[in-house]
């Protein structure tokens, strides 16, 4: 790479939440950024305000994610598998498949399609790194969470994983482990019932996409020989995935 080359980023779920703060923390940072989503649109809006390269993306299609990678550059230093999410609370007895199935496509075949897919680019920039958005449902569980908690724990058995098979490659494996976040996710998780939504974060402070991104931006731009293994934030509020302090709403 030429010194005056920038280092190029690329971030899945670009459209929204977490990803787009992503994109505008490492544009911050200097990177040159590629960021993917099925909402073409929004990305759109996004390449205006950050000069990031917007590209369709589904990550639970193999040829989506080729087509993607078909048009970034040969070299990539960062891969950001941010785009997932979770649909619905059914508990295990109700679960709905097509829901279930779902997550799986994008959270854990998702991430491991982009990961096998970025590989060589991420060898070829000299010291890639891959950072996989996990959450505390990799650690936890809670009621009617089944469909989510077990994608995330398998998102966090790949991150594992890919650091046993990737040892001697020069490629960082970083999982950053969010509690509460408020972004779309509760939105997309009750199929845009607004109301329920809203409930989710009542009487307390969640995380902010801002507080991850900073996050992402900030083990990325460790010394070459440091890598962050894991890093789990939450909210002042939350002792776990279901345990959350709520302040009385003043009348
Ligand atoms: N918010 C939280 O409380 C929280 C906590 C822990 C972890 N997380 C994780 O953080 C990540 C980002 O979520 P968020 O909170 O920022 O929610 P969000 O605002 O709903 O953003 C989700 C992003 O993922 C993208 N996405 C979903 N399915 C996709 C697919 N098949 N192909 C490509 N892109 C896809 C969406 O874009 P399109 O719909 O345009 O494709 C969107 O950009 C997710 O992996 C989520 O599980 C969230």
């Amino acid at each position: 790479m030429k010194n005056n080359e920038l280092k190029v980023a690329v971030v899945t779920g670009a459209s929204s939440g977490i990803g787009a703060e992503t994109v505008r923390a490492l544009v911050k940072a200097g990177f040159q950024v590629y960021g993917g989503a099925r909402r073409y649109d929004r990305l759109e809006r996004l390449s205006r305000e950050t000069r990031m390269t917007p590209l369709e993306l589904d990550v639970r299609s193999t040829e989506s994610v080729n087509v993607f990678v078909s048009r970034l550059p040969d070299a990539v230093h960062v891969l950001v598998n941010n785009a997932g999410g979770a649909l619905g609370l059914d508990p295990v007895l109700e679960m709905d498949e097509m829901g279930w199935l779902d997550m799986y496509q994008s959270n854990v075949l998702g991430t491991a399609r982009m990961a096998r897919a970025l590989f060589p680019r991420l060898c070829k920039s000299g010291l890639g790194h891959l950072v996989n958005i996990g959450s505390v449902a990799a650690f936890e569980t809670y009621t009617g969470g089944a469909g989510y908690t077990a994608a995330k724990h398998a998102v966090r058995a790949i991150t594992e994983t890919l650091r046993l098979e990737w040892l001697g490659h020069p490629v960082r494996i970083t999982e950053i482990d969010p509690g509460l976040v408020n972004t779309e996710f509760s939105l997309v998780r009750f199929n845009g019932d607004r109301e329920k939504a809203k409930r989710v974060y009542e009487g307390m402070t969640p995380l902010s996409a801002e507080d991850v991104a900073e996050a992402v931006s900030w083990v990325v731009t460790r010394p070459a020989h440091v890598n962050v293994d894991s890093l789990l934030l939450r909210p002042l509020d939350q002792a776990r995935v279901d345990r959350i302090f709520r302040r009385p709403s003043v009348p």
